[in-house]
């Protein structure tokens, strides 16, 4: 697909994930329209091109900001959703079920706009809670997910999105992408301590040189890490080559939380023994990914080794976030 002047509308554009697929779009030659209400993007990450795209910050839960924001779209990237850490998910239930009325309203207005692609953002979420019990669960396939018992709320979210989607696509033959990043991280992700991820929160916690050095769960639970830039090229992969609403997974073939926790303790240097805190909300037990569609149908695999990724993450924390 030829990406020169064409129009891409990215939904949380202002995001973690959203404004490096931004960055990726930009580099390919496209006009990028970024809608964001700003609840959890920053202006900060995407300040560098800010004179190249077109910013709107409103709130896609409103009908009217959806079709105005899909007017003359050719393609729609759709991430915006209600996000956070495992500790957000679990207090903040009915929050999450914005995202219901968001993709309702972005499916819909780029169904009725004429957009030509929409790529929907779903996520490792949707799969079952019963097959992520044990670290030596087999990787989750892409149709694993539909025996329905999504780890949480979020997950039935995401689920309802891409029924939607799939719904959508046999309707009227909109040609749809769906991919489900399992868990990305990267430069620009939130260090909040309030809603961040686990790769985020470790990182704060060792650059700051907290003592003890609390982690939560006991370390045996694993995830499957993928850098961000990988993941956003599955993104525009995914919208290259596929238009029948099926899923994909982005993922890796997972590490476990203690080997996390130690390889960033030895790359911030911070090599303290590890305080482990059984009473925190750790998620479920395992997720690994099955990429084996997405190298078939995409040509793709997470190509950034862990120790990289999480040294450029370190990099940006620490000349970012620690000085403002
Ligand atoms: N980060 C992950 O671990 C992960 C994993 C799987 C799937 N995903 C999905 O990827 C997408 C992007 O996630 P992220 O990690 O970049 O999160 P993020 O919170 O950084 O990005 C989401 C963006 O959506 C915006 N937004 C939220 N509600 C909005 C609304 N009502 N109107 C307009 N904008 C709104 C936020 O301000 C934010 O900029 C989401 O759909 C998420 O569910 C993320």
């Amino acid at each position: 697909m030829n990406w020169k002047g064409m129009s891409v509308l990215v939904t949380g554009g202002a995001g973690f994930i959203g404004s490096h697929l931004v960055d990726a779009l930009i580099n390919r030659g496209a006009h990028v329209k970024v809608v964001d209400n700003l609840i959890r993007g920053k202006l900060s990450n995407i300040a560098y091109c800010r004179d190249k795209i077109e910013f709107v910050e409103e709130d896609l839960t409103k009908r009217s900001v959806a079709y105005e924001a899909t007017r003359n779209i050719d393609v729609c990237f759709h991430l915006a959703a209600t996000v956070g850490g495992v500790q957000f998910m679990a207090s903040h239930p009915a929050e999450i079920f914005k995202s219901v009325c968001i993709d309702h309203n972005v499916i819909d207005a780029c169904w009725k706009t004429g957009v030509e692609r929409l790529l929907y953002t779903s996520s490792a979420c949707v799969y079952p809670v019963s097959l992520q019990k044990h670290v030596s669960q087999r990787p989750l396939k892409e149709e694993d997910a539909y025996s329905v018992e999504p780890d949480t709320d979020y997950g039935w979210v995401k689920m309802l999105g891409e029924i939607q989607c799939r719904a959508y696509h046999r309707a009227y033959r909109m040609k749809i992408a769906m991919v489900r990043p399992f868990n990305p991280y990267g430069e620009r992700e939130s260090f909040d301590p309030d809603d961040s991820h686990v790769i985020p929160a470790l990182i704060r916690k060792a650059v700051n040189r907290e003592n003890p050095f609390v982690v939560w769960g006991d370390g045996t639970q694993t995830r499957s890490f993928e850098y961000v830039g990988d993941v956003v090229e599955g993104m525009i992969l995914a919208v290259e080559k596929t238009v029948n609403a099926d899923p994909i997974n982005l993922g890796s073939s997972g590490i476990s939380i203690r080997e996390l926790a130690e390889l960033i303790l030895k790359l911030t240097g911070h090599e303290i023994p590890i305080q482990w805190d059984t009473s925190k909300p750790v998620g479920v037990k395992s997720r690994k990914a099955d990429v084996s569609k997405a190298k078939k149908l995409l040509g793709w695999d997470a190509k950034t080794p862990l120790e990289k990724g999480l040294k450029k993450i370190i990099k940006w924390y620490k000349e970012t976030c620690q000085k403002s």
